[in-house]
């Protein structure tokens, strides 16, 4: 396996229009060998130098986590985001060389369901992908139901229906009635987990309707899109373990801003929702602008805690504990 500072080369092999939007890109290693198992609903982050500018993006793996010959992701285009789709979408090609880091997993399948509900919107179907397929192998009781916006953007949920089959609900904006969500719950038994990955709207729908029938969290499961990064007013920063004070330029999150100088700071999911790089505040003159959602609320009004891959700080003088 190539590995290099702690990354994986891996080459592109295939790359589909999927939607208007979205592409799947097929990764191998360039040797042949096998790449690292991972389970459902795990993702990887795809490093890229783009000019001076070097992306770090996640994505879900998509592909089975029984099948470590070759690892799949699937990007959708975000024409106003921070440019690491949009490298994906432009200068990537079949045949190149890519920098990943490791499966992780922050979805993962809870092991006694009974019964697993997945309620997906959009490209939040990417997670749900491998563990549909680790749930399909071990022959367990699911069912997904996944909103689109219209017929364009059905080639995914259409693979998994024929794949599927009966156990696959397709509502389509426009064609199908629009996807109840609490209808759904209502009839599930006993024992059931729900796993929702989509827009913001789908997931308070489904854990408000959850919760409405009396369901527990340990059995609401919820993945949300999170812009990674952060871009905002500069900042200057001080690491006080390293002895150094770095600038945090405007469309540069902390996390990029030290990586780039050189200096290694904890990191899973870069949006703003695992909790792995949280840091402790030394010293603060000014306001913390807290953007994650893994904090409480107690946590932010502290000002002692710190989120280094999405917040910011509006600040003369700010020094955390990396
Ligand atoms: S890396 Fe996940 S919260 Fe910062």
């Amino acid at each position: 396996m190539n590995t290099h500072n702690g990354t994986l080369s891996v080459r592109v092999t295939r790359i589909e229009t999927l939607t208007p939007e979205i592409k799947r890109f097929t990764f191998v290693d360039p040797d042949g060998k096998h790449l690292p198992a991972f389970s459902g609903g795990s993702h990887v982050v795809v490093v890229m130098q783009d000019g001076d500018k070097t992306h770090r993006n996640a994505y879900s793996l998509m592909g089975s986590p029984y099948d470590s010959s070759a690892y799949q992701i699937a990007v959708r285009r975000v024409e106003d985001g921070r440019g690491g789709s949009r490298h994906l979408h432009e200068a990537v090609t079949e045949g190149a060389l890519l920098q990943i880091l490791q499966p992780a997993n922050l979805f993962p399948l809870a092991k006694h369901a009974r019964q697993h509900v997945f309620i997906a919107g959009g490209v939040g179907i990417t997670p749900v992908y491998s563990q549909m397929e680790e749930l399909h192998t071990k022959q367990a009781s699911f069912e997904l139901h996944l909103a689109v916006r219209g017929p364009e953007h059905t080639a995914l949920g259409l693979e998994l229906q024929a794949r599927y089959g009966a156990r696959v609900h397709l509502y389509v904006q426009g064609q199908d009635e629009r996807m109840d969500i609490r209808g759904i719950l209502a009839e599930r038994p006993l024992g059931s987990h729900v796993y929702v990955c989509g827009p913001d709207s789908m997931i308070d729908d489904t854990v408000d309707s959850a919760h409405a029938l009396g369901w527990t969290d340990s059995h609401i499961h919820f993945e949300r899109f999170t812009e990674q990064g952060s871009t905002g007013q500069p900042f200057s920063v001080t690491l006080a373990r390293q002895g150094v004070t770095i600038d945090v330029p405007p469309d540069q999150s902390l996390l990029e801003a030290a990586e780039q100088a050189g200096y290694k700071v904890p990191y899973l999911c870069r949006g703003g929702a695992c909790g792995y790089c949280e840091t402790e505040v030394l010293d603060l003159d000014g306001e913390l602008d807290h953007r994650d959602d893994w904090l409480s609320d107690e946590d932010k009004l502290s000002q002692r805690k710190f989120m280094p891959c999405v917040s910011r700080a509006s600040c003369s003088r700010l020094v955390v504990d990396l």
